[in-house]
């Protein structure tokens, strides 16, 4: 089932989200598989249960659109309940970044060029990866919806200030997408 996308400025995309429960093992596939539909409908590569309006740990990411400009990424494709990150290299890298929830919005942001993330899959068992390149920036994207950041607030200051007006528009409702939208405040 595909679900609306919560805009910048709704409340559920500020808090920080709760642990999910991994007694609720049917329901939660269910939710990571309308989280990938979802993305796919909206042409992302990424999506947090905060951006359905359900304040989850869980994320989605895909690389395969985006593998012809980053090889690596074919194949990408993982479904995390209760991510944790366990290392975060000193090196730094920074890419360009957009998110659904920000329709029409970038920034160059610098994050961890390289990170360990602990996660349970859709089929609830536990895993440990290390993940590099743009595939760390994906995830780390997501993770930080996780505890409710947004990539701008990682934007250097003149940045964020170009992308001002943008934001307040956004978070009026004042956006132009191609799929389903949601506001709450
Ligand atoms: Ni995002």
């Amino acid at each position: 089932m595909i679900h609306p996308i919560y805009l910048y400025g709704s409340h559920v995309l500020r808090e920080k989200a709760a642990p999910a429960d991994l007694s609720r093992k049917e329901e939660l596939k269910k939710l990571l598989d309308d989280m990938v539909e979802t993305m796919h409908n909206a042409d992302g590569c990424g999506l947090a249960a905060p951006q359905i309006g359900i304040s989850e740990r869980l994320l989605v990411v895909d690389g395969n659109d985006l593998s012809d400009r980053y090889p690596a990424l074919k194949g990408f494709h993982r479904e995390m309940v209760n991510p944790e990150v366990t290392f975060e290299s000193e090196e730094t890298s920074e890419y360009n970044e957009g998110c659904l929830s920000l329709p029409g919005l970038d920034a160059d942001i610098v994050r961890p060029k390289r990170i360990k993330v602990r996660y349970y899959d859709a089929d609830l068992v536990e895993k440990e990866e290390e993940f590099d390149e743009f595939a760390a920036r994906m995830l780390q994207h997501e993770l930080d919806h996780l505890d409710g950041i947004v990539f701008t607030d990682r934007a250097r200051p003149i940045r964020k200030k170009m992308l001002a007006g943008k934001l307040t528009n956004i978070a009026k409702g004042i956006a132009r997408t191609s799929y389903r939208v949601k506001l709450d405040k």
